[in-house]
């Protein structure tokens, strides 16, 4: 029971704006596939229409050789197809297993069977191997777990052609290895799989063939042995991409800016204590769950937390993230759509909220605020047909940049950029990094919390190692490693 896919000349439009060209390919059944293109390139989109989250404007989809028409995600998955979406789609607070079930709730006669559901979640959850009993509820999860129960939710639907949407951008290397080996075991089963990601070192290692697309155009498909990295880079954006990273300039030396001292986060973070300088780059490498995040909420006023923030050479209370705007410091969230960005308000409101002052005098100045959208779509590269559009209608790259752009806009004397690559093509990657480095030597420090070694090893001036709640090591530039690294946040050295 295979499902071979065919795109005939498919396009789409949002409103004026046509997002996809006329695309055209096939899938054969039984192989992983990586679908690959700049953020907006339209890959979310094409896959959208596959699984029946949206109707193509134009062109045909066929399955098994005759063209589908799906009205809804359940029509698609009639036929077998499943996307796991790259935002999580999962209902707060409702338990793991129901979440799992949700429209397709197993009952017995009239009622509804827990104990059934219950038992069947426990078994997908122990499939992708994530140790959480079936009724925890979603709230209580980390962003890694939401991830898998994602997994778990699209294997109990017993997909034929399964879509993964970036499903390693939060996961940890152990997990991304567990994901992978269970790719292995479906498509030994003779599932189709569909790998989107910009990660291509996971591309090249786990896929048979890559698609490329580009600016809502197909471009080419081809087995992955045949290709480098470099080559997938280079096919995605069109031109040849040069060095990853800027060259590392020598680490600033005076007065710290930031000064932390004996902080606690209750539950996350212990006694921690680190300065970072103006013009510096400090990276927090850790395991997921080692406390970065949560230690950097609590600094923020986000979460309950005690010890002393120093900035410069001011003692300072930060209650909640506007006093610590107040004090020149500016946080970007992992958590992009739960905590980055209003995702139902424009793009300008987004990127503004942070220092309404300045665009209040005394009233709003939507004109200023139009100006201010303008140079941010300029600066970051940010896709859109049209700024006047809410931030739901951006690629998910382009939500990133949004929400960098967001964080850069009050100006900040300390910016923490927490995951600030996470989604983003290598080319806009490459962009970040020069980004941080203009930061830097504008003076800014710039702390970056970032789960790839390679990115904190290309960027960083010294780097602080987190391991359960705990700062366990700081790196200097010349002892950086990725077996350095993993050692101390693991804790076998
Ligand atoms: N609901 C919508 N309304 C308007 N425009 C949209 C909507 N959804 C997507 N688009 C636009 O369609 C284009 C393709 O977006 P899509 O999400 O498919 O890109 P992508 O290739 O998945 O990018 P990424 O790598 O960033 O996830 C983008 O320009 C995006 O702004
Ligand atoms: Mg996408």
């Amino acid at each position: 029971m295979s499902v071979r896919v065919e795109f005939r000349e498919v396009s789409r439009s949002f409103g004026p704006v046509q997002v996809l060209h006329g695309v055209s390919f096939a899938l054969e059944p039984g192989r992983i596939y990586g679908l690959l293109g700049e953020n907006g390139a339209g890959k979310s989109t094409l896959m959208k229409m596959l699984a029946g989250y949206l109707e193509p404007s134009g062109g045909d989809i066929l399955v098994d050789g005759e063209p589908v028409h799906f009205r809804s995600s359940r029509d698609a998955e009639a036929r077998g197809i499943v996307l796991i979406h790259q935002e999580f789609n999962l209902a707060e607070d409702l338990t793991i297993a129901q979440n799992i079930f949700l429209g397709h709730e197993k009952k017995r006669g009239w009622l509804l069977d827990d104990a059934a559901m219950n038992q069947a979640a426990a078994d997908v959850l122990r499939q992708v191997g994530l140790d959480r009993s079936a009724d925890t509820r979603v709230r209580q999860l980390i962003v890694a777990e939401k991830q898998m129960v994602e997994i778990a939710k699209a294997l109990a639907r017993e997909a034929r052609l399964l879509i993964m949407d970036e499903p390693t951008a939060t996961l940890t290397p152990g997990e991304t290895q567990r994901l992978f080996a269970l790719m292995a075991q479906l498509k030994a089963e003779g599932v189709t799989l569909l790998y989107i990601s910009h990660k291509l070192d996971e591309v090249e290692r786990v896929t048979d063939e890559i698609v490329v697309m580009r600016d809502g155009r197909f471009v080419t498909r081809r087995p992955t042995a045949s290709v480098t990295r470099h080559d997938m880079a280079n096919l995605m954006v069109g031109r040849e991409i040069s060095d990853l990273f800027p060259a590392k300039e020598a680490a600033p030396e005076g007065a710290p800016i930031l000064q932390v001292r004996g902080f606690s986060v209750p539950g996350w973070a212990r006694d921690v204590s680190f300065e970072v300088r103006p013009g510096e780059i400090l990276g927090f490498a850790g395991l997921v769950g080692a406390g970065r995040t949560e230690l950097f909420e609590g600094l923020l006023g986000l979460r309950p937390s005690s010890g002393d923030i120093v900035v410069a050479g001011q003692p300072v209370k930060l209650r909640n993230p506007g006093e610590a705007a107040n004090e020149g410091i500016t946080y970007l969230s992992e958590d992009r759509k739960g905590k980055g960005l209003h995702v139902d308000f424009g793009l300008r409101e987004n990127l503004t909220l942070m220092n309404l002052k300045d665009y209040a005098r005394p009233w709003l100045q939507p004109a200023r605020e139009r100006e201010a959208m303008q140079q941010a779509v300029q600066a970051f590269g940010i896709r859109t047909g049209n700024v006047d559009q809410k931030a739901s209608a951006l690629s998910g790259g382009n939500q990133q940049k949004l929400a960098l752009a967001k964080v850069l806009q009050p100006q900040p004397r300390v910016v923490v950029l927490d995951e600030p690559t996470r989604g983003v093509d290598v080319g806009a990657k490459r962009d970040i990094y020069f980004l941080v480095q203009r930061l830097a030597r504008e003076g800014r420090a710039v702390i970056v919390i970032s789960s790839e070694l390679i990115e904190l090893i290309g960027l960083c001036h010294r780097v602080a190692v987190m391991r359960g709640g705990q700062l366990t090591a700081t790196l200097a530039d010349t002892q950086l490693s990725e077996e350095e690294l993993i050692a101390h946040a693991t804790g076998t050295r």
